[in-house]
């Protein structure tokens, strides 16, 4: 065996490990970032492999009992997190959890607690907080018991001797945690990816569902959540617009599922409350307002049916702002410029703010035609037909394409009084 050196070098940003130090690290650019760290074979590479020899000598008779217990469904009992789920939560499974700081994470993994006996650990709140939530929530305190640390190897050893007594554990939040294994600051890419390998581990060989709790920031770029996503089962994303009280949990991976199921959410006072089909209905009911079009959206197989609002009014600056809120910047630029080729009107000179409603984020391409629509109105100062909905995916030219699940859109409108409007070409927007 090669001799290995006592000491190397990890990049507290990108926790990448180096034989000698440099000044900048030759991975990700960044200058001093590098720190010396024993080379602790024993807890480090030599953890994997002599834990691995170990479980395959205990385990060997056990394996069939394990890999039973490792597959068994436990249901959170709220209706749409099972749903999202597949059937429920697997055991051995662990599930990043993540979304905007505020969302309301910690408040829909308390109520979950509450029903399926379970451990919370808080790195980022203390226990008396915790407390409050659930008094607050009107919970069982008796199913939550709470580890207050930010260290992987405590958690570890409670759950070592825990017994089994927990049928899941939520981490809030994976960016507090931080393991001895390697150097760097709880929440540095290094040891997010260490701490997240430990709790998968932890996980499969224990039989308990670990929920990892992560934030992410509005444009959901930050480096952790991210960096952990093919090291989990499953990823659930938590979203909604913080001043809005609709919540959408969705799923981008998923192991034990399928990935188009959705959960819709209320938050109120109580927490967050399940909300069926045909309870939202997200208009505001203003009908004939200039800038206003109404769509169905599937969100996953779910139809919602929403409103669009545009704004266009003359710009005085440089370069027209635009701001969009729910609608990804890149389609909204191609729409505006769709808008503004095919329909012929100026928005090179005009700012457009576009929002939908009730927070939703669109990641449905048959919300273009609404988009576009919205936009021609409020630049024409024209409402549109009362009750008319537009559903369809706007081409480079102007061209309406028809999206899946045109009949259950059609339902869904018609449910709610109102109709699909069949256009072929933006350009049918001005007899509109
Ligand atoms: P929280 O779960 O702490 O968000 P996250 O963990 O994603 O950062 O929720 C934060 C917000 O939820 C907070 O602003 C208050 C609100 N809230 C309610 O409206 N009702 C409730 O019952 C609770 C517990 C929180
Ligand atoms: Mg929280």
């Amino acid at each position: 065996m090669a001799k290995v050196k006592e000491t190397m070098f990890v990049c507290t940003n990108c926790g990448n490990e180096f034989n000698k130090w440099m000044g900048q690290c030759s991975f990700c650019k960044e200058w001093n970032s590098l720190k010396e760290v024993k080379n602790n074979l024993s807890k480090k590479a030599g953890t994997r492999s002599a834990r691995t020899e170990k479980i395959e000598v205990r385990n060997l008779a056990k394996l069939d009992e394990n890999k039973e217990r490792n597959n068994e469904i436990i249901s959170t009992t709220i209706g749409e997190f099972d749903r999202v789920l597949g059937k429920g939560i697997v055991r051995g499974s662990v599930v990043l959890f993540s979304g905007e700081p505020g969302i309301g994470k910690s408040t829909l993994l308390t109520q979950l607690l509450g029903k399926v006996r379970g451990l919370y650990v808080a790195g980022e709140e203390s226990p008396e907080q915790i407390n409050l939530r659930v008094k607050r929530l009107g919970l069982n305190a008796k199913n939550i018991d709470v580890l207050a640390s930010n260290s992987i190897e405590e958690l570890g050893e409670v759950l070592d001797r825990a017994n089994n007594v927990f049928n899941i554990v939520v981490v809030d939040s994976i960016q507090v945690m931080s393991t001895e294994n390697v150097g760097g600051a709880a929440g540095s890419p290094g040891q997010i990816r260490e701490s997240t390998f430990r709790l998968v581990e932890m996980a499969k060989r224990l039989g308990v569902a670990i929920f990892v709790v992560g934030h992410v920031t509005k444009e959901g770029d930050i480096a952790g959540p991210k960096l952990l996503e093919h090291m989990v089962d499953t990823v659930l994303y938590f979203e909604g617009e913080r001043n809005g009280d609709l919540r959408i949990l969705r799923t981008t991976k998923n192991r034990f599922g399928p990935t188009d199921e959705v959960g819709v959410f209320r938050m109120e006072e109580g927490g967050l409350k399940e909300v069926r089909g045909d309870e939202i209905n997200l208009v505001s009911g203003g009908e004939n307002t200039v800038g206003s079009a109404v769509t169905v959206v599937l969100n996953g197989n779910r139809p919602m049916m929403i409103e669009i609002q545009a704004l266009v009014v003359e710009s005085f600056a440089p370069m027209p702002k635009r701001v969009f809120s729910g609608v990804d910047y890149n389609r909204g630029q191609l729409l505006v410029a769709v808008t503004q080729k095919v329909l012929g009107i100026p928005l090179y000179k005009y700012d457009v703010f576009i929002a939908v409603s009730g927070g939703i984020r669109l990641d449905d391409t048959g919300a273009d035609l609404a988009v576009v629509a919205a936009m021609w109105s409020s630049y024409k100062e024209k409402a549109l037909t009362k009750n008319s909905v537009l559903v369809g995916e706007v081409s480079l030219l102007g061209v309406v394409k028809k999206v899946r699940g045109w009949e259950k859109r059609q339902k869904e409108a018609q449910g709610l009084g109102r109709r699909l409007i069949d256009i072929g070409n933006v350009l049918e927007l001005k007899n509109l």
